[in-house]
């Protein structure tokens, strides 16, 4: 609510905290039922707040009411998408590990020969998005609703990120998604929407990551009394909490990393980040948000009131009312624009499990990769098949899109599929 009442007053958005009520039907697909639309209101010096809430209407001007209230919660998942989901959760927190392990670990060193692919580009592009994207006046300040607050409300969500948090089973566990811990692919039961593709899909990748992942740590470290002994390991994890995660450094949630299990753990999550949680996070934005209308990223005015001469206007003419409402021409082309480049995949793209040659000449490493490796090939074969079963209504979707964010293998340009090791876009 303060940095509402802050966005309102010296930006020029005009928006609302939003809530949804979604219906879960029993074929796994959610219907929106109601949408709570909500302002800062002055209590004395304290800050509520006054809401209205819409339900779902299919004509005439009551239809565009509802319609313009889809839009003022999409232009909040937009805001929260890109500078949470995708700017906080991928490159920011990412980053600290990418230093701390060029810094910290020797070239030869098993936990960087493990990481490295999961690196590459990762500082390029961060660099480049500082000086382009969510810089002071940017592209996102221009064209998001947080305005100049963008950056700031990022931050101030930093504070309550939690490493341990964005493993996939405790994410999904904490959205409420999950009823119980998702330990195996054998508690795939406890997903409260059956058919949820990035969870299905997601875990699938996510416990294929940790086999590999606990397949090669164990090869180097025997017993937990190695990882304590090895000053490198030490020096590695000390430096990112201490400096690069510095202003967390003294949460309770960290790993100790004081034996196998605190290693396998990390490197399975920053692993995950940097492959598959960026990946379905980023390579869809085109499809989603490339017709404007369907995830406009900023309202300029309020939702017009009953005996106003907006609400008259609504009646004339709908669409030029929700094009005033929400962003400018300029904006959605340049938001289209961006959303189209992040979207792409390069011709040099390397995806998960893929390496360089030669990069060890560790047998049972090697035999490792090579099960992983197989193990993706599976999963392709198995979403392959889930998007063909007219059972699961969310695999494709009214449109006929398949979800194939999760699919390893992706082709050049936007293929809307395809998981890279790094984040490099
Ligand atoms: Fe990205």
């Amino acid at each position: 609510m303060p940095y509402l009442k802050m966005i309102n007053e010296y930006t020029e958005a005009k928006t609302y905290a939003s809530r949804t009520i979604l219906f879960l039907r029993g074929d796994s697909t959610l219907k929106p039922v109601a949408i709570e639309l909500s302002l800062p209101k002055m209590e004395g010096d304290k800050i509520g707040c006054v809401s209205k809430v819409y339900t779902p209407a299919e004509h005439g001007v009551e239809g565009w009411i509802w319609q313009l209230a889809k839009a003022f919660v999409n232009v909040n998942d937009s805001g929260h998408h890109q500078l949470v989901s995708h700017w906080l959760n991928t490159y920011a927190m990412l980053e600290p590990f990418v230093i701390a392990t060029n810094r910290q670990l020797s070239v030869v060193h098993p936990v960087y020969k493990l990481l490295h692919p999961h690196f590459r580009d990762t500082m390029t592009i961060n660099a480049l998005a500082r000086e382009l994207l969510i810089n002071a006046n940017g592209i996102i300040e221009k064209t998001f609703c947080p305005g100049k607050y963008s950056l700031e409300m990022s931050s101030v969500i930093y504070k309550s990120w939690n490493f341990m948090d964005q493993t996939l089973p405790n994410d999904l566990k904490k959205r409420g998604i999950a009823d119980g811990d998702i330990n195996s692919l054998d508690d795939l039961d406890r997903l409260l929407i059956k058919d949820y593709p990035y969870a299905v899909d997601g875990l699938k990748i996510w416990f294929a990551i940790e086999k590999w992942v606990r397949d090669y740590c164990s090869f180097y470290y025997k017993t937990d009394e190695m990882v304590q002994r090895d000053p490198e390991l030490q020096a590695w994890w000390k430096e990112l909490r201490e400096v690069g995660h510095g202003d967390k450094k003294n949460d309770p949630w960290w790993p100790k990393m004081q034996n196998l299990e605190d290693l396998i753990q990390s490197c399975t999550i920053i692993i995950w980040i940097a492959s598959a949680l960026h990946a379905a996070v980023n390579y869809g934005q085109y499809a989603y948000g490339g017709y404007f209308p369907n995830r406009p990223t900023l309202s300029r005015r309020f939702m017009p009131e009953k005996g106003t001469p907006g609400y008259a206007e609504l009646e004339k003419n709908p669409e030029k009312v929700f094009f005033r409402t929400m962003s400018s021409q300029l904006q959605s082309l340049t938001v289209i624009t961006v959303l189209e480049t992040l979207s792409n995949h390069a011709s040099d793209e390397v995806y998960l499990g893929q390496r360089t040659p030669n990069w060890t000449t560790d047998a049972i490493p090697l035999a490792a990769s090579d099960a992983f490796n197989k193990r993706l090939a599976e999963i392709e074969g198995e979403i392959l098949k889930m998007n063909t079963d007219k059972t699961l209504k969310n695999r494709v979707g009214t449109v006929n899109v398949p979800y194939n964010l999760l699919y390893p293998t992706g082709d050049v340009g936007i293929s809307g599929k395809g998981i890279p090791n790094s984040i490099s876009i």
